[in-house]
């Protein structure tokens, strides 16, 4: 019913209805983990146990189902969690292909977490299409993708990777954590499923940990992650569905707001003389802006930059921030600045001289002026 409406209107009222037994407006939170049965020993309202479905998380799954413009979907603890269900389904001797710069807590969780399942893992340059040809195998039953990726803001080409997967007979999967359904759409370029940390933009206030699993169709993989889900336990509270579908009633607008807050504070560092790089896909100079620029209506509110020097350099510049708080994660209202390889495993590709920003909803001209005097090196 709501395919004829627009995304903002989606993002409102998919999941949504008045409530029956009250009218509240605003969904109720359902605490309760155990719901009665008919006289017949069914469930007549649809409900048994908490852990395998309830009313809130039905409810955030209806709607981010909707807003991905995919079938159905999954909500998870965490992120993380997501990544976990799918691994976990995997079979010895299956290989996943991932992005050399993935985001690192999934080489934890394939290396670490499931160091003794006998699976296969490879990392390859995903901007390189011909690599990722090359590094597909006949066991290959994953292509994991991140666009746009942590912290390097690199672009992978979806329509492309999603044409390697199929041709391989594998499942094409996008972390789209950073452009959420607003800002990209990966079922559009033919890719087969789609995850996001929800603690990040989807929350969007930095106050609720969850992740999801949208599938454009049935396959195996979605409905063995669904088994983890309710069988092994990786579910959200029933309050921290409400606070992420809350959080999706603004997603749309707030989405604009981070995307012209960063798109401007990357134009200023940009031509900053204390500025090595900036890496930020709506630049003009960014090597992955004609691909952003097809595949994405907004370019988001994540960059990073690296300033003349290392380590040392960097984190002068994170220590005299004002407005921008140094803390990991991103996607809240708030801006914050982390040092990024500090956070890494020491084999980390990143830069220690780069800086992440999130861009929150603060005015531009305020956070310009903060970056300004940090990197002029103005005192306190
Ligand atoms: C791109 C990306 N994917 C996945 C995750 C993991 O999400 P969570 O921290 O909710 O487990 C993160 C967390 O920072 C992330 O940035």
């Amino acid at each position: 019913m709501l395919d004829r409406y627009k995304i903002e209107t989606t993002a409102v009222h998919a999941g949504r209805h008045v409530d029956p037994a009250t009218g509240a407006v605003t969904p109720p939170i359902h605490l309760s983990t155990t719901f009665e049965r008919g006289a017949d020993g069914e469930y007549p309202r649809g409900y048994s146990y908490s852990r395998e479905d309830n009313p809130n998380r039905r409810a955030l799954e209806e709607c981010l189902a909707a807003l991905e413009g995919g079938k159905q979907a999954l909500a998870f603890a965490s992120g993380l969690a997501v990544a976990t269900a799918l691994v976990q389904r995997l079979e010895p001797g299956d290989h996943i292909l991932a992005p050399d710069d993935v985001y690192y807590g999934l080489r934890k969780v394939i290396g670490e977490v499931f160091a003794k399942s006998g699976l296969e893992a490879s990392y390859v340059d995903m901007t390189d299409l011909d690599a990722v040809r090359q590094a597909v195998r006949p066991s290959t039953r994953l292509v994991w993708v991140e666009t746009p990726s942590n912290p390097l803001m690199t672009i992978t080409d979806l329509a492309g990777i999603a044409g390697i997967a199929r041709r391989a007979n594998a499942i094409s999967i996008c972390d789209g954590t950073f452009a959420t359904p607003i800002l990209q759409r990966p079922f559009e370029q033919g890719i087969d499923m789609v995850t996001h940390s929800t603690t990040k933009y989807i929350g969007g206030h930095s106050d609720v940990v969850g992740g999801a699993l949208i599938t454009k169709f049935d396959n195996y993989l979605f409905e063995r992650a669904r088994k983890s889900q309710i069988f092994g336990g990786a579910v959200p509270s029933p309050f921290d569905c409400w606070l992420t579908l809350r959080g999706v009633d603004t997603l749309p607008y707030r989405m604009r707001a981070h995307s012209e807050n960063a798109g401007r504070i990357a134009q200023f560092l940009e031509g900053h003389p204390a500025v090595q790089a900036v890496h930020y896909p709506g630049l003009a100079c960014h090597a992955g802006h004609e691909i952003a620029a097809r595949q994405m209506s907004g370019f988001g509110g994540m960059l990073s930059v690296q300033v003349p020097g290392g380590r040392a350099q960097a984190m002068q510049v994170a220590a005299r921030v004002r407005l921008f708080t140094r803390a990991t994660s991103l996607g809240g209202a708030h801006s914050l600045i982390e040092h990024r390889a500090s956070v890494e495993p020491s084999k980390t590709k990143t830069p220690q001289n780069l800086l992440r920003l999130s861009i929150g909803l603060e005015n531009a001209g305020d956070l310009i002026a903060d970056l300004e005097q940090a990197l002029n090196g103005n005192p306190r």
